[in-house]
């Protein structure tokens, strides 16, 4: 069911050409918004835009969201054609958490991690915003249970996961009533075959992957992506500052040993 408020508006995805934030890309493109896909890669974004194009109106944009010049000019571009932007999917990122010990980390890699991920949520936000006022828009920030919960040597994704839950709050209190801001904090979702051609594979899950999961099963693009379509959307007009989590009811679970 299209879920799209009056009139024809934009969505901004960035990391959009693969994994969850091209599922997201392809939904709200069925749900009747006009997507601007913002991704650093640029043979994935071709494919992507390419794959989607008959779902209807769909662009990529090479950008860097860790580059205040990409951001804003990325931002231009997606409207340049004059429909009004409603929407903006903070996705992009690093999604291989696991980093050195934290005595052997390296600068660099932390900056990378937070830049991606934190600075790249700032840099988009900040150059949306002005747009997104004038439609009463949304913006959606994917985060990580690991902003809950961790795995040994993950502290700059933790970090740059927790400062976008908090970042959250913040924009929302902010930029409220004109923009709503939400955050989704994904569990273990199987991205293999929502990857560009040249890496897209089948990952080999087990059943005990699937059976650890009170939900029976590792989740999907498809399932974030849902979430996200009705988060923009103006159902969830009375939603804004929370961090939505959508784990398969991982970490509700008492896991210490037995
Ligand atoms: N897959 C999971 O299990 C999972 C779980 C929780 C959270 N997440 C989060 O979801 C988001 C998407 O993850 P995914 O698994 O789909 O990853 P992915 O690697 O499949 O897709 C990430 C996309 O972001 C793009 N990207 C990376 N750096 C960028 C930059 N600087 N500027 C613009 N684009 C950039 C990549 O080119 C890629 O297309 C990430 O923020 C990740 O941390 C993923």
């Amino acid at each position: 069911m299209p879920t799209l408020k009056q009139g024809l508006q934009t969505a901004i995805v960035t990391g959009g050409a693969q994994g969850i934030g091209k599922g997201i890309s392809r939904r709200l493109l069925t749900d009747g918004w006009r997507v601007v896909i913002a991704d650093i890669d640029p043979e994935a974004g071709a494919e992507a835009a390419a794959e989607l194009a008959s779902l209807g109106d769909i662009r990529f944009v090479a950008a860097d969201v860790r580059r205040e010049a990409d951001a804003a000019a990325c931002v231009r571009r997606a409207v340049e054609d004059g429909t009004p932007l409603g929407a903006l999917v903070n996705n992009a990122g690093i999604a291989a958490p696991r980093l050195a010990p934290v005595e052997s980390l390296r600068l660099a890699a932390w900056r990378r991690m937070l830049d991606t991920h934190l600075t790249g949520c700032f840099l988009m936000t900040k150059h949306s915003v002005p747009l997104l006022r004038g439609c009463r828009g949304a913006i959606v920030n994917i985060a990580s249970t690991r902003a809950l919960q961790s795995e040994a040597h993950t502290e700059a994704y933790a970090a740059a996961k927790g400062g976008i839950v908090a970042l959250t709050h913040a924009l929302a209190i902010s930029l409220g009533p004109a923009v709503r801001v939400i955050c989704i904090s994904p569990g273990w979702i199987d991205v293999g075959p929502w990857r560009k051609r040249r890496t897209r594979r089948e990952t080999p899950l087990s059943s005990r992957d699937h059976a650890q999961h009170p939900a029976g099963r590792v989740g999907t693009p498809d399932d974030i992506a849902a979430l996200a379509a009705f988060l923009v959307s103006p159902q969830a007009g009375f939603i804004t500052g929370q961090n939505l989590v959508a784990d398969g009811g991982m970490t509700r679970k008492m896991i210490y040993a037995d």
